[in-house]
């Protein structure tokens, strides 16, 4: 049954108000990395967090694929059984460690202390505020990375919609305000390249946006190796159906029409909003191009890193 995390009780005043409070801020900076405004305080809920063995955890810059990925984990989990996964909501099945709306929506971490093993958890923190009991517990990692030109397009929609993040501005200034890091969760390119450099040496299942879209079965019997899953060809296909992105935009429980339109305003822009590679093409400037390029270019270089556009 979808059990909305914004349901009726949210519509009381009281909660009202404490969500008024939280539209439109400011993104406040954590260690030097900017935070949506409502989940940045009592930050030693999340350095202290208690992580379990068997946890599984889906981190990604924001805008990557994260959605996308927790369904793919949450039905291969349940070997398959699709309606199993429609028990709840995305966001309750799945919980992002570091969300909390003070008054209005309970501590994610908090949320995660109350659910059984193994638990998902869906975090877009970028290794410099990574609390340290996943790498403690040696926690298997799914990182999902998408090029940053689509990133930058997504989350500009994003941002318009999601009445906690800060008002984007106009397109024309968000590209160089990407390009500077200026954005929730800090620059991608440090999100990208920390845990790309991670790889080798941690449990980390290190996966591509635009892999996933060329062949989905493959990249989804990458996922069921890594979770020690051994499901048959059927299954494989149902899991590939269950989580295209026809289907998960018509399906309540992942594509967010459970989420109060105070908070997500999916008028503005849908959170299933085009799921495809290349729709940068739409909407950068030559000039815009040009110096998301040299950008690029220079964050990658050193690295082995590379994605396609
Ligand atoms: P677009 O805005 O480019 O359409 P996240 O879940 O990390 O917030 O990422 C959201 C992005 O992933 C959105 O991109 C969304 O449409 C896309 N997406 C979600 N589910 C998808 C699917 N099943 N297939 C392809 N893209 C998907």
């Amino acid at each position: 049954m979808l059990v909305p995390l914004y349901g009726q009780e949210y519509r009381s005043r009281k909660k009202m108000d404490s969500q008024s409070e939280w539209q439109r801020k400011d993104w406040v900076k954590v260690r030097g990395v900017p935070m949506i405004c409502s989940c940045s305080s009592n930050w030693e809920r999340i350095d202290n967090f208690q992580a379990r063995e068997e946890d599984i955890i889906i981190a990604t810059y924001p805008k990557s694929g994260t959605t996308w990925m927790s369904e793919i984990v949450d039905v291969i989990l349940n070997d398959g059984d699709t309606e199993k996964s429609k028990r709840d909501a995305i966001f309750n099945k799945i919980p992002m460690l570091e969300f909390w709306v003070p008054g209005v929506v309970p501590p994610g971490c908090q949320v995660l202390d109350s659910l059984p093993s193994p638990r998902v958890v869906k975090t877009h923190l970028p290794v410099s505020l990574f609390p340290k009991a996943f790498w403690e517990k040696n926690c298997k990692i799914i990182y999902v990375a998408r090029n940053p030109k689509d990133v930058a397009v997504s989350f500009y929609h994003f941002d318009k919609m999601n009445q906690l993040h800060p008002e984007p501005g106009p397109w024309e200034g968000y590209v160089d305000k990407f390009i500077q890091g200026n954005m929730g969760f800090g620059s991608w390119g440090t999100h990208v390249k920390e845990f790309w450099a991670l790889k080798q040496e941690r449990n980390i299942l290190y996966m591509f946006y635009e892999d996933m879209l060329e062949d989905p079965k493959r990249e989804i019997r990458k996922v069921m190796r890594f979770l020690g899953k051994d499901l048959s060809d059927d299954v494989l296909e149902k899991t590939c159906l269950h989580t295209s992105f026809k289907a998960m935009k018509e399906n309540p429980v992942t594509n967010y029409t459970a989420i109060d339109s105070s908070i997500m305003n999916q008028s503005v822009s849908p959170f299933m909003r085009k799921g495809i590679c290349g729709d940068w093409k739409n909407h950068f400037t030559v000039a815009q191009n040009e110096r998301f390029d040299e950008y690029y270019q220079k964050e990658m270089s050193g690295t082995d890193l590379s994605f396609r556009f």
